[in-house]
Parts: C-alpha cells; structure tokens; sequence
C-alpha cells in the first residue's frame, strides 16, 4: 500500500548555493520527487563559526523546512553535518541523510598516495571528521587542507572568476602536490568549482566529492520507508523539470533563487 507520506516534498538545506550542487545530484537520481530547498545566506558562511552555533542554526533549518511538510531531510552540508546531524536525527521521526568528506571512496581507489581533504575549518575541527580519518588512517594518508573564506568567494562569484583563481593559487603554493593521489571536495561549495581545482592540481589526481553517494543513500533511505515517489514506470522528461521551492534566509532573496535555477540549469535541470 503506498505510503501517504511519499507526496511530500524533500528538504534540502545547506548555508547557501552548495547544496545545489547535491540537489541536481538527487533530482538526476529521483526525477519524480518534490523539493524545498532552503538557503541560510544571512548566517553564511558555518564553516568558520562555533560548533554550538553552526548546531543550533542547523537544527533551526530542519524546524523551518520539517513546518512546511517533508518526508525526509538531506543536509547539504558538510559543517552542519559534522556537528548536528546526531541531534537533528535525535529530533526528527522522518529519514535525515547528511554529507560527509567522501575519505571511504577516495581510500577505496586504492592508490598509495596521499589524499587531501578541502574543507572548513570546523569540519576538519569537529570529532566526526578526525573519527573517520582514525578509521582510514592506516590504509592512507589522509591530510586535512581547511580552505577558510573559500565558500564566502563562491557565494559571490561561482563561476570561473579571478578571485577563486588567486585563492586557489594561494592555497596550493603551501601544498606539496608530490604523492597526492586524490583530492576530497569535502565541502559542497567546492563542487560547484571542481573545473578550477582541477586547473589547479592538474587532471592526473583524482577529484572526489560525495554528492553522488548522497543520493544513492536518500533513494534507499525513501525506498526503506516506502517513502520513494513511485512513478519510475515513466520516462524522465530530458531536460529535466523539477518542482523545488526556494527559501532563502537575508534579504537577497530573488538573486539567490536566480543563482540556484541557473545553477541547476547549468546542470541541464529546469525549475517549474
Ligand atoms: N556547503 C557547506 C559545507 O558543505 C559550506 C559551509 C559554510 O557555510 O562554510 O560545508
């Protein structure tokens, strides 16, 4: 018997345009469900807050979008993931899938170099993060690369734009790139500047985010709950029509809905 719960949307929430690139993930991967994306623009960026602040904004997200009627929660976030997701699933009855630095696939590659993990610097503070580098420690090297003011210069300019550029450049001259095997976008921001990075380390080392893992685990979280949309019987229009509401916190709202459609768009999804 279907499950009533499966018409509701899917939240998504992330501090600002990096969940974006999860949620074109998850629209690719489940075309026939609904979404509320929310944007937390006027506390951007987390990653360089305190742990017990990044906590209670992330745990404030999941109450706005769990008022509007979801049957699930993806936190597009690897900061809010790192420090709240335990409590968010402490809150919520409903499935909650979170985003963490892609270390497993990167050490499952098997090679024997290094692997760099970009990402905030509360990330790679928070005990999540160090318990998952403990894990793989003997099968890798793993070396935390924290990219403070990174997300800041994406939310202004996401497409290729000079300040990314020097950032990167900056950032990798105190990196030593000899035995580097992979390189972990350990932050969903950073995916929407894998083109850059890759111009940066150059394309014999393997670029890594997470966003396609995310998506595998929500539809089998739905499909668990008897929570998945069930209309995979049809074909999927090309391109893709996707029904997502837009909530931004601040006041930028309509050129942050801008920048999220055309986002998406770039990723051949069309928002109706
Ligand atoms: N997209 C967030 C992440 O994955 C960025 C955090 C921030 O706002 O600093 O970590």
């Amino acid at each position: 018997m279907e499950n009533p719960g499966a018409k509701l949307p899917i939240g998504v929430f992330d501090s600002g345009i990096g969940g974006i690139s999860v949620l074109a993930e998850i629209i690719k991967t489940l075309p026939y469900e609904e979404f509320v994306y929310f944007a937390d623009i006027l506390h951007s960026p987390y990653g360089t807050k305190q742990e017990n602040v990044v906590r209670s904004l992330s745990i404030k997200a999941t109450e706005f979008l769990s008022l509007l009627g979801i049957k699930s929660l993806v936190v597009a976030c690897n900061t809010a993931t790192s420090v709240a997701i335990q409590e968010i699933r402490k809150m919520y009855p409903f499935p909650v899938v979170g985003m963490e630095p892609a270390v497993k696939p990167a050490v499952e590659l098997g090679s024997t170099g290094k692997i760099l993990v970009m990402a905030t610097p509360l990330t790679l503070k928070s005990k999540k993060f160090n318990e998952l580098v403990y894990h793989y420690k003997h099968l890798a090297e793993i070396v935390p690369l924290p990219c403070a003011g990174l997300v800041e210069i994406i939310e202004r300019d996401h497409s290729q734009g000079q300040e990314i550029t020097e950032y990167l450049s900056r950032l990798f001259s105190s990196v030593n790139k000899e035995g580097i095997s992979s390189v972990v976008l350990g932050c969903t921001h950073y995916v929407l500047i894998k083109k850059e990075i890759v111009n940066m380390v150059g394309s014999k080392i393997v670029i890594i985010d997470g966003n396609c893992g995310t998506a595998r685990h929500l539809r089998k979280a739905l499909q668990n709950e008897c929570l998945l949309n069930d209309e995979t019987a049809k074909e999927p229009h090309i391109p893709l029509r996707a029904k997502v509401r837009f909530y931004i916190s601040g006041d930028e709202r309509e050129v942050m809905i801008t920048k999220c459609k055309q986002l998406l768009q770039n990723e051949g999804i069309i928002c109706g």
